[in-house]
């Protein structure tokens, strides 16, 4: 007989040990590793791939066809933009986000957009039962005639469904829940995951259909990580947001026939998910004005500037290790600031825990949130607000100098169309717009002294 071995695989980085640890040796990853069927490496795939001959004749680059290429458009304009004009057929798109930030919703309501201009669409529901994706098409109002939905997971049957409906666009509801027969581990591992998907990449090349796959990504990591797909698809794209908030955000995390820049926004309501127009006005809706502890920042998502409230709150610690609490900006640039303005503004949050809060459930990542970041801590720890008209933009140096950043004109252009009427900026920073007034600071120091929140 023989016998069966187990190896223990990461979710995160798809690397092996024979034991299990805590830790992957590969990646470094903690609690990442699942037990599998140690099974020989050759998937029905791969085999198919290599009998009878080459499967292309070199070419001069120039005489290649690309009118194949053409994406098309899926009829959403926020999901177009992020994609750089629409789906491309016989792409691979993965589309990875959390469990319940919407991604059935989103991608039901593409399948119905591109039905509504005349593509005929396969939606494989290997999740939820074809009832349940009914009644929620139902409520979306999503019931077109050439969506055509099977609730399914053996991949071989899945591939039985795209030859008898030949539609121009399945999706894969989702990739950790199908499973390929050939293949000995359970659905949802890596090797499962990775095969599954290597199979309806081959089906989307040879048919020349756009393949959808809906991959969860947990904070755990113990389902099979979107990471271990991302080479092998032509697009990732993540959808995110604040669960307990109605935005959501959709990003090309990579993307082979587009730029990765943009950014696509939605809130999810009643009748699912619908555009932003007008973001900026929306992260602002809800803001105080003349409360300490907040600065607004014109950040740039994509290719769009995006007004931005960050809020501070410094408290003083009933613990011996002060907290540092970062949502949707980075923690260790958190800290970072504190220690600068520290050392450079003496201004000091020893002894007080420091929360900070990008509002609205965006993450605001970029340098140029760095001076906003610091007036809001500045402005929490002396109590004394910040003119309510006022935005800062500004990469923070370790000596406490202010840094130029890029696009400046748009990010004061944006703040000029909502309103505001002064920015704090650095002082080599080109004109400002009309109707802006510019507040040049060399130094954080500086900024803080300008503000009179010392
Ligand atoms: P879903 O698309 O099922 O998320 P995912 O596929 O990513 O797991 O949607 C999850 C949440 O969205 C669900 O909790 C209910 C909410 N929702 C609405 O608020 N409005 C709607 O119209 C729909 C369809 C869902
Ligand atoms: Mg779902």
């Amino acid at each position: 007989m023989v016998k069966v071995r187990s190896v223990f695989r990461c979710s995160e980085c798809g690397g092996t040990s024979p034991k299990w640890a805590g830790r992957c040796p590969t990646c470094g990853e903690w609690n990442t590793l699942a037990e599998e069927i140690d099974a020989p490496d050759v998937s029905p795939v791969r085999l198919a791939g290599v009998g009878g001959g080459p499967r292309d004749t070199p070419i001069p680059i120039a005489e290649v066809d690309t009118s194949t290429c053409a994406a098309m458009p899926t009829g959403i304009d926020e999901v177009d933009r992020v994609l750089s004009g629409g789906l491309v057929p016989g792409s691979v798109t993965l589309v990875g986000g959390e469990p319940g930030i919407g991604k059935s919703t989103l991608l039901l309501q593409v399948v119905d957009a591109l039905a509504a201009r005349g593509a005929r669409a396969l939606y494989i529901s290997a999740e939820e039962s074809k009832q349940q994706v009914r009644l929620r098409a139902d409520r979306l109002g999503t019931l077109r005639p050439h969506v055509y939905l099977a609730a399914e997971n053996a991949i071989p049957h899945i591939v039985t469904h795209i030859d008898t409906v030949a539609p121009d666009v399945v999706v894969i509801d989702s990739i950790q829940t199908v499973f390929e027969p050939q293949i000995a581990s359970a659905p949802g591992s890596v090797t499962q995951v990775r095969e599954s998907a290597a199979r309806l990449v081959h089906e989307a090349k040879t048919r020349e259909v756009a393949v959808i796959l809906v991959g969860h990504v947990t904070k755990e990591g113990n389902l099979a990580g979107p990471r271990v797909l991302e080479h092998v698809v032509d697009t990732v794209l993540s959808f995110d947001g604040d669960r307990h908030h109605g935005l959501r955000l959709l990003r090309a995390v990579k993307h082979r026939f587009g730029s990765t820049d943009e950014l696509g926004l939605f809130e999810m309501s009643e009748a699912g998910l619908v555009a932003v127009p007008d973001p900026s006005a929306l992260f602002l809706a809800d803001r105080r004005r003349g409360v300490p502890g907040s600065a607004v920042v014109p950040t740039i998502e994509g290719h769009r500037p995006l007004l931005v409230e960050l809020q501070a709150l410094v408290n003083a610690t009933q613990i011996p290790t002060p907290r540092r609490s970062a949502q949707g900006v980075d923690g260790g640039r958190l800290s970072l600031l504190t220690a600068v303005l520290d050392r450079r503004v003496g201004l000091s949050v020893a002894g007080f825990d420091v929360y900070a809060l990008a509002v609205g459930g965006v993450r605001v990542i970029e340098p140029a949130a760095d001076l906003a970041l610091c007036l809001a801590i500045a402005s929490s720890c002396t109590d004394v607000a910040l003119p309510p008209t006022m935005v800062a933009c500004g990469e923070v140096g370790l000596g406490g100098e202010i840094r130029q950043v890029g696009q400046l004109d748009r990010r004061l252009n944006e703040a000029a169309r909502l309103g505001f009427t002064q920015a704090l900026v650095p002082l080599l920073a080109p004109e400002p717009p009309p109707g802006i007034e510019a507040i040049r600071v060399a130094t954080l120091a500086d900024a803080v002294q300008r503000l009179g929140i010392t």
